[in-house]
């Protein structure tokens, strides 16, 4: 009877799994030995926290775990952009269960020829994803697939972009005006990945020789797989957050030791190649002055600045203005108005920004402001493990010292957002506000400016210097600010005090 029950459950297994997956899947369980309920695929639908688009996952364990698939993909409202994704997340499928396949077959070659068990044939595969971009016209999703049987396994991610009204999928080569996209991005990752390496290779230990040789073949490898093709070029993503972000597949541009490698560029500094339409879903802002930001050269001494300030803030009405989530290209502009104002402030950059302005984060120091840690790239450390936490402060320590030779004293996490685990490793003292104008949502000026000028003394003030209307602004909370009668420092002078690690200061 239980025999009976078996074979009923494998046939609707079968049934179920071939109208899903096709007939590559019945030939694998007709070959596959006794395939038992648990090698049936788990399947699960998540919603994301975008809407309407969900993330269908399917599992698969089999042959005592020497098979194992994770797929995770899209489902959105649009059942063309749906049909898509599917078809390509079952030709990964497809490829595991081929894969998985001779894998077996050559496991239980190896079982009868020696008698041992192997756990070194194993076949690995995962796909995810991450919405890179969505709103109600396009979404863009970068896949990430990883390979193994049983090595150090080929990793491989692509970008797609689709129109959600349409459901068309759209060609990266539509992003941009015309062909010469392919040699300005081949210029500037070139560039960037050289740089990284050289910077790398001052790091290493080895002979003159060795790290001679070292850098040969890399330049080599980048060289090559930077040339101006398409092919090279296939993975972009534009992020809601402004930057393009070229993913270069395991060995493409390195030893596949380094993994998948990606370089990020503003969209300003690519805005003339940008499609109109591209430009229009971003908000780019047509370039108006061109002149660029005078770059100040490197301090030889860097500027302490919370003993430079003079200002005693137990007699004097003090005001601290802080800046979060550049450099951006208004920062330039923003440092002019510090400077013509005489105005000390704090900026709490992003690693991955610095990495692109180190220009900027230059002048930032040598005008005599104050650099803080606002992590890597802005995620929630909530969201994070501990090594990922230690990593977004430390990459960004380490960034900031190789560019202006300190390192940012004080952390504001994303958000303002962190909980013990945070807590636990963050190895100095919290920075957050006092007073938040919420000029991200873009208010009308008058009433940013309102918003941001009424401050009780020993105020921090929030506001982003990668908001064009946020610097615009700027002058007028000076000059209203001093009106009544406040004095701008920097949150080294406004605190002073000896402050402790992970203690949360939110004004004087
Ligand atoms: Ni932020």
């Amino acid at each position: 009877m239980k025999k009976i029950l078996m074979l009923l459950a494998l046939i609707l297994t079968l049934l179920l799994v071939t109208s899903a997956l096709g007939w590559g899947a019945f030939n694998y369980f007709l070959v596959g030995d006794n395939p038992s309920l648990k090698d049936i695929d788990v399947t699960t639908t998540e919603t994301s926290k975008y809407d309407n688009i969900n993330v269908k996952t399917i599992e698969r364990r089999e042959n005592d775990n020497r098979s194992l698939l994770n797929v995770a993909y899209p489902v959105t409202e649009n059942s063309k952009i749906n049909q898509a994704l599917e078809e390509l997340s079952l030709d990964f499928i497809a490829s595991f269960t081929e894969t998985a396949l001779s894998q077996e077959q050559a496991y239980q070659e190896y079982l009868t020829e020696t008698g041992l068990v192997s756990n070194t044939i194993v076949t690995d595969y995962t796909q995810h994803f991450d919405v890179s971009f969505a709103n109600e016209k396009y979404v863009s999703f970068v896949f990430y697939q990883y390979q193994s049987t049983g090595g150090t396994g080929l990793d491989n991610t692509f970008a797609m972009i689709f129109n959600r009204q349409t459901g068309a999928e759209i060609p990266i080569k539509d992003l941009f005006t015309d062909s010469s996209y392919l040699e300005r991005l081949s210029k500037i990752s070139r560039e960037v990945l050289i740089a990284r390496m050289l910077e790398k290779a001052e790091t290493l230990d080895g002979s003159k020789q060795a790290i001679a040789e070292y850098i040969k073949n890399n330049k080599e490898s980048i060289t090559e797989g930077t040339k101006p093709l398409a092919e090279n070029f296939n993975s972009l993503v534009i992020s809601d957050d402004g930057i393009l972000t070229i993913y270069f597949d395991k060995y493409q541009v390195a030893a596949g030791s380094e993994g998948i490698l990606s370089v990020e560029i503003p969209l300003e500094q690519v805005a003339d190649m940008l499609a109109p339409e591209v430009k229009e879903v971003f908000s780019i802002p047509k370039p108006k002055e061109k002149k660029p930001a005078p770059v100040a050269p490197r301090p030889q001494t860097i500027p302490d600045v919370s003993s430079a300030g003079q200002v005693n803030c137990d007699e004097t009405k003090c005001v601290a203005l802080t800046f979060d989530d550049g450099p951006s290209v208004y920062t330039g502009t923003l440092l002019n108005t510090l400077k013509e104002y005489n105005v000390p402030a704090t900026f709490f950059v992003l690693g991955r920004s610095a990495k692109i302005q180190p220009d900027t984060i230059s002048r930032i120091v040598a005008e005599g402001h104050e650099l803080g840690n606002h992590t890597w790239d802005h995620k929630d450390l909530r969201t994070l493990g501990g090594s990922a936490i230690d990593a977004q402060l430390h990459q960004t320590d380490e960034l900031l010292y190789s560019i202006v030779g300190i390192k940012p004293r004080y952390l504001r996490p994303p958000y303002g957002a962190f909980n013990d685990e945070v807590l636990k490793h963050v190895d100095r003292p919290i920075i957050l506000w006092s007073v938040d104008p919420e000029d991200w949502k873009l208010p009308p000026h008058a009433e940013l400016v309102r918003r941001m000028t009424s401050p009780q003394s020993g105020a921090i003030i929030l506001a982003h210097d990668i908001h064009g209307p946020t610097v615009a602004a700027i002058p007028e909370v000076i000059t209203e600010l001093r009106k009544q009668g406040f004095t701008f420092v920097t949150v080294g002078d406004l605190l002073r005090k000896p402050l402790n690690a992970g203690q949360v200061y939110r004004h004087r």
